[in-house]
């Protein structure tokens, strides 16, 4: 063949690739479904990957960086495919990434393809960007495509973001087709970033959210119907924690959280997790809001956590920081991110000074039809019932010593994007010290530690939750009356 035909057909070659690339991650394929990448031990130089097959075939991963297969400069740590409730499972690590690299991929058998997806891993340094979203909880394609909606603005919004969060609840019955629903709804979004999943009670039994992501949980404590990890982003640790467990998180749990938040240099400390010990939603007036107000908030404490962000009930709520159950100007930030779906929660005001203290509001926004409110410091609005209805985001901004959280609702009525609370938080860097070097792993077995948490619940519950619970129990039944829900 002669080089200028050669040198043609290179170019076109070439071009194909790199148009290959444009077109590409927008959608599942009809072979490989559920594609998505989790941050798997170290986000600089590993990523998780897995996938969905109707059919036992090989799991094979393509790697490329700038256009070029560098496949063969990576490690790709595959796990046996398994079968699952009809469907194959595909999990491979890739170990051996640059820091600080776009990188794109593709799934499949070796013959046959994914369309291209991407990652980018982690430079290490002090500027971290992230979306923080909760409860998608859909239980119809039409449903996770207005959840999808909310975080696509997000990144419209925000695209410097470096990966997102869902914080639990990603379908509303934990079944196949909702799983489905959701991974088809969300690839745009997941073709192009990394998740950082969160396990929620719609999750619960875990077995489909433990079968979806190729998370790195060895270094966790047993821990039943989710799952715990944690991983150093920049400046920036970020604990993952289980709310499913005996009475919300047991004592394994919290142990190992406390061990793990002690071992990290980082500047930076975040939790994020599902259920919240303080919220005025629905799900706040049971003990276990009231348990992890007594058990998480004092690990949160003791190892000087700066922000924990959960989902759960629904809404928006930012307290002011809090230590030992007190506002204080140096205490642990508590955020309830909302949902970004349809679903959306009324308040409960008779939790207001019973369940959770008034001047611990920071911020709360309902975003219900008719809720359209802001907490304005004496009472919640009700004149705007527009702004404030829709999908609501979080950004985190980190810069060295200081930390933006911001709230958006995307407004069902008018699409636009609207920014319903800021907080920035400074602090001087470089005085976090690792103080707990030990391995993370508990003698005791599970059930020493169910007992543990079970003898501490109980105790909670009869002399501070009941004498609360009895006290609203005419409220509770006139809010069951208007919003058929207790
Ligand atoms: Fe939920
Ligand atoms: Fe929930």
């Amino acid at each position: 063949m002669k080089k200028s035909i050669k040198t043609v057909i290179s170019v076109i070659l070439c071009l194909c690739m790199v148009f290959g690339f444009s077109v590409a991650s927008s959608a599942e394929t009809a072979d490989y479904k559920r594609i998505v990448s989790v941050f798997n031990d170290d986000p600089k130089t590993m990523i998780g990957i897995s996938w969905y097959t109707q059919s036992d075939s090989p799991s094979e991963v393509k790697i490329y960086s700038s256009g070029k297969d560098v496949t063969s400069q990576v490690t790709l740590d595959k796990a046996a495919v398994t079968s699952f409730e009809g469907n194959y499972v595909h999990k491979v690590t890739v170990k051996g990434l640059t820091p600080g690299t776009k990188y794109d991929y593709k799934v499949g058998d070796g013959a046959t393809w994914s369309d291209y997806y991407t990652f980018t891993t982690d430079d290490g340094d002090s500027s971290v960007d992230y979306i923080s979203v909760g409860d998608p909880q859909a239980s119809d394609l039409g449903g996770f495509q207005k959840a999808a909606h909310t975080v696509e603005k997000a990144f419209e919004y925000f695209p410097q973001a470096d990966f997102y969060t869902v914080n639990g609840d990603f379908t509303n019955d934990n079944t196949n087709d909702q799983w489905s629903e959701y991974f088809e709804a969300f690839a745009p979004i997941n073709s192009k970033t990394t998740l950082v999943p969160v396990t929620g009670n719609h999750d619960d039994p875990s077995n489909w959210f433990v079968n979806q992501f190729n998370l790195d949980t060895s270094e966790s404590v047993e821990t039943k119907d989710g799952v715990n990890y944690s991983f150093d982003y920049g400046n920036v640790h970020i604990a993952i924690v289980n709310t499913n467990d005996a009475f919300s998180m047991s004592q394994y749990q919290l142990n190992w959280l406390k061990n793990d938040l002690n071992s990290t240099n980082a500047d930076w400390k975040i939790v994020q997790m599902h259920k919240s010990p303080y919220t005025l939603g629905k799900d706040g007036k049971w003990p276990d809001a009231l348990y992890l107000e007594k058990t998480l908030a004092k690990v949160c404490d003791e190892c000087d956590v700066d922000l924990v962000i959960s989902g759960h009930d629904h809404m928006y709520l930012r307290t002011k920081p809090l230590t030992d159950n007190k506002v204080s100007d140096d205490g642990v930030t508590y955020v309830l991110g909302g949902t970004c779906g349809s679903k959306r929660y009324e308040i409960r005001t008779f939790s207001v000074d019973t369940f959770m203290q008034k001047e611990f509001i920071a911020s709360n926004i309902i975003q219900k039809t008719g809720y359209g409110n802001e907490w304005n410091g004496e009472n919640w609005d009700t004149k705007d019932t527009t702004k404030n209805v829709g999908g609501c985001f979080l950004t985190i901004h980190v810069d060295g010593g200081n930390l933006t959280l911001n709230a958006y609702i995307v407004s069902d009525e008018t699409d636009e994007v609207n920014l319903v609370d800021t907080y920035t938080m400074t602090k001087t860097t470089g005085q976090n010290t690792a103080t707990y070097t030990g391995e993370n792993v508990h003698k005791k077995g599970y059930l020493y530690n169910w007992i543990v948490s079970f003898v501490g619940w109980i105790a909670y519950a009869v002399t501070e939750w009941l004498p609360k619970f009895f006290k609203v129990i005419p409220d509770i039944i006139k809010s069951y009356a208007k919003t058929g829900t207790f």
